[in-house]
């Protein structure tokens, strides 16, 4: 596990080849400039490499980084992330067999606020309704830890703020709008890119502490995982971001999303509610459109009119009116 604060040596190194990546440094000018040891530098440079970056190193002249590494390091996601709280401090795990569950622990530390904890890999990979949510590597899975302010009835709309930053940050990075589909699920052409999970604790009427699980299908085979996918619960298609612009690296995304994520959290402590459902409204492909709602008790068939306040969707059956809080949405129109 590597943290934002741990590793000063690699980050120090690091920083330098970023920052004269025009040219070639020598180990001993290295070493100089940062007083280290040149035998550190060349363990930093090797690590560094290890982790993804391209450091061509040439007899005579030097080390010259040619590439950032594509993995969400945590220093890299921590650089220059114009955020008060969201993302200040970051984990990364190679392989785990879930961020969700990992940030829950260490969510007992209420210093760990705004925390956001990476994996490059999941074995145990939770979604919603407990099913399972394939993660490999080329993914974003990522788990936020928040201790907010706001009303617990707010809990239910917090997922689906959070949907809506996501396709902020998409669109901005991307240029393609994701559309939202209720409750928070994030689709392309109609297939799912993007989900969202929240696990809340509660004590005393009030919420105690919040962990947001986001995944992105940043990069994946889609073909293997529909797959592994086909006749399972919810299953309508998968979606891969990052064909759409290759040069689109996952840091630009995350970091847009943590500043999105944040303004979005501070609306809803601030009670300021109603933006936050216009927005996601506009950009919902489930609100307007026929539908059957699969919850836990019943199955409901009826025009999907609006979600309230809470987030809930408001279905109208034979001008009945439901509301409904959580369950599975499925299309009966394009
Ligand atoms: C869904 O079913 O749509 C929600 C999927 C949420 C998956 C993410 S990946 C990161 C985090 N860790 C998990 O185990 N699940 C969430």
């Amino acid at each position: 596990m590597y943290s934002s604060f741990d590793n000063p040596g690699l980050v120090k190194v690091l920083r330098f080849l970023q920052t004269h990546n025009t040219e070639y440094l020598s180990g001993q000018d290295l070493s100089d400039v940062l007083r280290i040891s040149r035998v550190a530098v060349w363990k930093h440079i090797k690590k560094i490499q290890e982790l993804g970056y391209a450091v061509e190193s040439k007899q005579k002249l030097g080390y010259k980084l040619t590439a950032n590494s594509e993995l969400l390091l945590p220093w890299e996601i921590t650089s220059n992330l114009k955020t008060g709280i969201v993302g200040k401090q970051a984990y990364y795990f190679d392989t785990v067999d879930s961020t969700q569950n990992q940030a829950l622990k260490m969510a007992e530390d209420v210093a760990k606020d705004g925390a956001i904890i990476v994996a490059a890999k999941q074995t145990g990979g939770r979604g919603r309704s407990g099913r399972r949510w394939i993660s490999p590597k080329g993914g974003i899975w990522i788990s936020i830890i928040l201790h907010p302010k706001f009303d617990i009835s707010r809990t239910t709309l917090f997922p689906i703020a959070a949907s809506l930053a996501l396709s902020i940050a998409i669109e901005k990075t991307f240029s393609i709008r994701p559309e939202l589909k209720w409750p928070n699920d994030l689709t392309i052409k109609g297939k799912k890119v993007a989900g969202m999970l929240v696990d809340v604790s509660l004590e005393s009427n009030k919420i105690e502490k919040l962990v947001l699980g986001v995944g992105i299908n940043f990069d994946l085979n889609v073909k293997q995982i529909e797959r592994a996918l086909k006749g399972t619960q919810n299953f309508y298609g998968v979606a891969s971001l990052r064909k759409h612009k290759q040069e689109v690296k996952p840091i630009h995304l995350i970091q847009t999303f943590l500043v999105e994520l944040e303004k979005i959290y501070k609306s809803l402590n601030a009670k300021q509610t109603k933006k936050i459902i216009s927005e996601w409204t506009k950009r919902s492909s489930t609100i307007g459109k026929n539908v059957v709602l699969d919850t836990t008790e019943s199955k409901i068939k009826g025009k999907a009119i609006k979600i309230d306040e809470d987030g809930a969707l408001i279905i109208l059956e034979n001008k009945k009116s439901h509301k409904v809080i959580a369950g599975d949405v499925i299309h009966l129109e394009k």
